[in-house]
């Protein structure tokens, strides 16, 4: 078994972010965070890094004249930092096809809904949750998958169930979601440090 070596995308708050750390230290991931990369220089996430002492990597695609220098950059990066893994925790934009291939089934994305329903462009924060409660769905819950080139769209992983309550709001069933979000998605990590998770095709299997 080998220790992941990290790279933690974050567009945001962070909590994803935090919780991963969380289960290190506790000995429950096998894992090193090595990197923090963001789009975002204001992120909460940022602050995580900063008080953990992780190096963190401050780029998007607006800092290039072009797209080119923009992805052999962030593939540089990767490299530099000797990254094996990578997990999106609140990734506000699109993973370049290049790091795709380059990680290929070695980066994943934690998900606030059960996919292949409330996801794709534009569902991200209250949006999802606001849907899933206009849909009348009686359960929604948290999604970790592997990415590829379309939004909310690779193989997944894992799933997690959450009810949906008679009260519930936006916010109530963001809450509950982001609890179990903060359990599974270590739990998936680890399951990668162990070598254990299959892909064929759009099935994954843990053995
Ligand atoms: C989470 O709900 C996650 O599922 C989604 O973005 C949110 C990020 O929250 N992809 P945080 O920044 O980890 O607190």
């Amino acid at each position: 078994m080998d220790r992941l070596q990290l790279a933690v995308f974050a567009s945001g708050r962070g909590s994803n972010f935090s919780a991963i750390l969380d289960k290190i230290k506790q000995g429950a991931l096998d894992a090193d965070v090595k990197l923090l990369v963001t789009n975002n220089k204001n992120a909460g996430a940022v602050k995580t890094a900063l008080v953990h002492k992780i190096p963190f990597v401050f780029i998007k695609r607006s800092m290039f004249n072009n797209r080119q220098d923009f992805v052999e950059k962030m593939l540089m990066i990767l490299k530099e930092h000797r990254i094996t893994f990578i997990a999106l925790a609140g990734y506000m934009k699109k993973i370049p096809s290049e790091v795709i291939t380059e990680f290929k089934n070695k980066i994943t994305n934690i998900h606030p809904a059960l996919l292949p329903c409330f996801g794709g462009k534009g569902m991200y924060g209250h949006h999802v949750h606001e849907k899933v409660l206009e849909s009348g769905c009686k359960v929604t819950g948290v999604t970790v998958h592997l990415v590829d080139d379309k939004y909310d769209h690779g193989p997944i992983v894992a799933q997690k169930c959450v009810e949906v309550k008679n009260d519930d709001t936006a916010k109530s069933l963001a809450d509950s979601v982001l609890k179990v979000e903060h359990q599974i998605y270590s739990e998936v990590l680890q399951f990668f440090a162990e070598n254990r998770v299959v892909i064929q095709g759009k099935v994954t299997k843990i053995r």
